[in-house]
């Protein structure tokens, strides 16, 4: 069965080819069930539920420290959900500040329920599902041991490509429409695990001389 997403409002008048201003209309007159979060208008509307493949994967990346990665992850995460995505999002960060962030006991982790088990190719672990303000969010969370993986990536053939597989042979592209995946702030082995695990990278930059020099330090 499909799930109900909140479509924004212009989205939808794009869709429909139903004029902006008539929408509103029909919204003041109670003709179109719309919700208002914050200054916008949204339309729920049923999920075409046409399953699988169209899960969007993305890594927060960039070897500068506290430039907002783990932020942007929980943020951006939380925001997608609440527009009626179903978002996974992928602790790959020893610190697990993440996971810590999003209210998980840090001293409750099992390493079977981190990417641990990725590297040791026992595929994508079962996510935890919280409910943070509201929503609904999957995490695959971290600890400690995670940092363990730097030395078992570089062990393992394609160790680089763990991730990527995993996410491509479990279910999680059919069960989420985004996987946002927190890397840690390297160029190690677990970072570049996770860079490749997704089809593009989200890269925070503080605006700072030290912010732009950590981009152009890989963006030749
Ligand atoms: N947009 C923002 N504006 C101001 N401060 C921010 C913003 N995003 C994050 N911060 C603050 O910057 C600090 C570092 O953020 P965060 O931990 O998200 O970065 P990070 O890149 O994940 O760090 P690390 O490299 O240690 O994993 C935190 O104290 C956070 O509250
Ligand atoms: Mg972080």
């Amino acid at each position: 069965m499909g799930q109900t997403k909140l479509i924004p409002l212009p989205e939808y008048a794009r869709r429909t080819g139903i004029p902006l201003s008539t929408l509103r209309l029909y919204i003041r007159e109670g003709r179109l069930r719309a919700m208002r979060l914050g200054r916008y208008w949204y339309i729920p509307v049923e999920d075409e539920g046409d399953g699988g493949g169209r899960g969007r994967v993305f890594t927060l990346f960039t070897h500068a420290g506290g430039a907002g990665k783990t932020s942007l992850a929980r943020d951006l995460g939380f925001e997608l959900a609440s527009r009626g995505y179903r978002v996974l999002l992928v602790d790959a960060d020893p610190q697990a500040n993440l996971s810590a962030w999003l209210g998980v006991d840090l001293s409750e982790v099992e390493d079977r329920e981190t990417l641990l088990a990725v590297v040791e190719g026992k595929g994508l672990p079962e996510p935890r599902r919280l409910e943070v303000g509201g929503v609904t969010l999957g995490l695959v969370p971290a600890n400690m041991n995670l940092a363990m993986a730097e030395v078992l990536i570089p062990a393992k053939s394609l160790g680089m490509v763990l991730l990527r597989t995993a996410l491509m042979e479990s279910e999680a592209l059919e069960r989420y429409d985004f996987v946002l995946i927190d890397s840690p702030p390297s160029l190690g082995p677990i970072a570049g695990m996770a860079a490749l695990a997704g089809e593009g990278l989200l890269v925070p930059v503080e605006t700072s001389a030290k912010g732009v020099q950590a981009l152009r330090a890989w963006w030749r």
